[in-house]
């Protein structure tokens, strides 16, 4: 019972795309959003009235006849039978095809894990902007006086998680962030709607604020700190001439470098796949083990 198929895809792992790339992919999450779960249900408790009709009424206990049912009833491996030596490969091809898929409006999303010092969490969900394989590196962006740009200066040990639900695929990064250069920062705050830029002068992510209408004050303001003209703005918004906008000082990107990966497939009954990867901190030979669902 074995979903194989083929997709293609052109995500760089380590900038905007420029290569492609032809994968095969025999995980069953993508069978089973094709086939509807109640005739996939049916054929998984058919099949083990099936084993279980043998072993009983015919004492058919041959050990490989049996363990082949069981792994067919599981959907068969998830993640590829030999591990592979590194993990960001498969996590740029699982991320890829999640925004192939466009059935949520941010597949790019993850929940962000950070600690203060003392070690009380939060977590809040960001959007990934990179996967950067040749650093083994997760990107995001923020604001720096934020509360989770506190947490990651006091405290730089991160973690984050995708949920690929319509893949039935999720992964787990664990490392420790970096800021990213001026220059990267740039050049993807110039990429960002006018919208976007305008906010981020104006809002002091994280800080208390009284309503709404102050908030769009703090907008108007940062307009006028900009020397941009309201009417302008308003005619850019609607296909006008582009604003040009700096990035603020306080708004900038991180890249989570990650030391433990851990790629998740689900299977039936349950019994999922999962593996993880680790490396030392300053090391890139990672180690991979398969663990227990
Ligand atoms: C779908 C989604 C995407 C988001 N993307 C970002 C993001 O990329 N960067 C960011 O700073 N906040 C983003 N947020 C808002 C954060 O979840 C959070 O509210 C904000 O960053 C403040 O968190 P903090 O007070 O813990 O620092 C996003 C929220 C959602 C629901």
């Amino acid at each position: 019972m074995e979903f194989g198929f083929y997709w293609r895809t052109t995500y760089n792992r380590s900038g905007p795309p420029n290569s492609e790339i032809t994968q095969r992919c025999s995980s069953t999450p993508f069978g089973q959003s094709a086939a509807p779960a109640c005739s996939l249900g049916c054929m998984v408790r058919s099949l083990s009235s099936a084993i279980a009709a043998r072993v009983v009424t015919r004492g058919d206990t041959s050990a490989m006849s049996l363990l082949a049912q069981v792994m067919a009833m599981l959907g068969g491996p998830g993640l590829p039978e030999r591990l592979p030596s590194e993990p960001f490969q498969l996590l740029c091809e699982w991320f890829d095809h999640a925004q192939r898929l466009k059935t949520v409006p941010n597949p790019n999303a993850m929940v962000l894990a950070t600690s203060t010092l003392d070690g009380r969490p939060s977590a809040r969900v960001v959007l990934c902007k990179e996967l950067r394989a040749d650093l083994g590196a997760v990107v995001f962006y923020t604001n720096f006086e934020s509360r989770k740009a506190h947490e990651l200066e006091s405290n730089p040990h991160a973690a984050v998680v995708f949920h690929f639900d319509s893949s039935g695929h999720q992964a787990r990064v664990e490392g420790v962030v970096e800021r990213l250069s001026d220059e990267d920062a740039n050049a993807y705050f110039a990429s960002r709607a006018m919208l976007s830029k305008l906010g981020a002068w104006a809002s002091r992510q994280s800080q208390p604020i009284g309503s709404r209408v102050e908030l769009a004050q703090r907008v108007i303001d940062a307009m006028h700190a900009l020397r941009i003209s309201p009417m302008t703005v308003l005619a850019a918004a609607v296909g006008g001439e582009p604003i040009a906008i700096p990035r603020p000082p306080h708004w900038g990107g991180y890249r989570l470098v990650a030391r433990r990966v851990e790629l998740w497939t689900s299977a039936h009954g349950r019994l999922h796949d999962r593996a993880e990867w680790t490396r030392p901190a300053n090391g890139n030979l990672w180690s991979a083990q398969r663990l227990q669902p």
